[in-house]
């Protein structure tokens, strides 16, 4: 099952990869001329990074990552899309960014990078594509200093839950079962044409919780808010610059939480 989903997920990354980097969505032109790519929430939570390093676990093609590099950061990225790593490698050279990239599983982290982190980092659209979040929690833990910080922002359980339409309830809150799933196109351009077989799980945020707390790690800040930094679901209205929302459900569901951990230390 393991090298299953690893297979099927990767090679739908790998897929994105061309058609994120050439998608309005993410305004690579604004980009290149020095935008910052984060956005309100992980800002706020981030603070001043300058001198700190961060690990950057699923970095996508490291626009996140060269964002807090140019904030000041020590940078380290992983991913397991191999196309992905080339492309933060290669913006790296272009924009004469230092960071580094490791293209592996995030599980398998560990076994390929040796350092501590004062910040280990992740966020929006990360650990659905994990099963196991003892095990994410646990390499998390792994990588943090004894008195670094872990910032996690990410969609809520409650987004999964609906068809793509928000129409109607599609998914169990408590789902253990993976989803498999036939997806065409991206979040970042519906008209991308690709159409791969993908396999993710709703995570509940107990077991977010559960998982951090079992791996030796402290919870600091849990917040929820009702809208997306990223016109990234369908159907979305912008309720206020950047925020938005489900437009026939403004304002009564959460769509991300946030929170910051540190270890125990005991
Ligand atoms: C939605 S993107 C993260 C988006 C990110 N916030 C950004 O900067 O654009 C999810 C990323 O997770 C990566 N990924 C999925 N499963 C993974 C795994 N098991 N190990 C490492 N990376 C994984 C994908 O390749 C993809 O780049």
């Amino acid at each position: 099952m393991e090298e299953k989903y690893l297979e099927l997920n990767k090679n739908n990354w790998n897929n994105r990869v061309s058609g994120h980097l050439a998608s309005d969505f993410y305004r690579m032109e604004a980009f290149h001329a020095g935008e910052n790519s984060l956005k309100e929430i992980e800002l706020a939570l981030l603070g001043d990074i300058q001198g700190k390093s961060v690990l950057h676990l699923q970095c996508h093609f490291g626009q996140d990552t060269l964002s807090m590099a140019r904030m000041g950061a020590k940078v380290t990225g992983v991913d397991f899309s191999e196309k992905a790593i080339e492309a933060a490698q290669e913006l790296a050279r272009e924009l004469s960014i230092k960071a580094n990239f490791h293209c592996c599983d995030v599980y398998r982290a560990p076994q390929f990078i040796t350092e501590k982190f004062d910040i280990v980092y992740t966020t929006y659209g990360t650990i659905g594509w994990l099963p196991d979040l003892d095990r994410w929690a646990q390499v998390v833990s792994h990588f943090l200093k004894p008195n670094g910080k872990f910032i996690f922002v990410e969609f809520h359980p409650v987004v999964w839950m609906f068809d793509d339409d928000f129409n109607q309830l599609a998914y169990n809150y408590f789902q253990d079962e993976p989803i498999v799933e036939e997806v065409s196109g991206s979040y970042a351009d519906k008209s991308m044409q690709i159409t791969d077989t993908t396999i993710t799980w709703n995570h509940g945020l107990s077991e977010v919780y559960q998982a951090l707390q079992n791996a030796g790690l402290s919870i600091d800040h849990f917040s929820e808010y009702p809208f997306s930094p990223y016109d990234c679901l369908k159907d979305l209205i912008e309720v206020e610059p950047n925020r938005f929302q489900v437009k026939q459900l403004v304002n009564k569901i959460p769509m991300v939480y946030a929170l910051t951990a540190h270890p125990k230390n005991d």
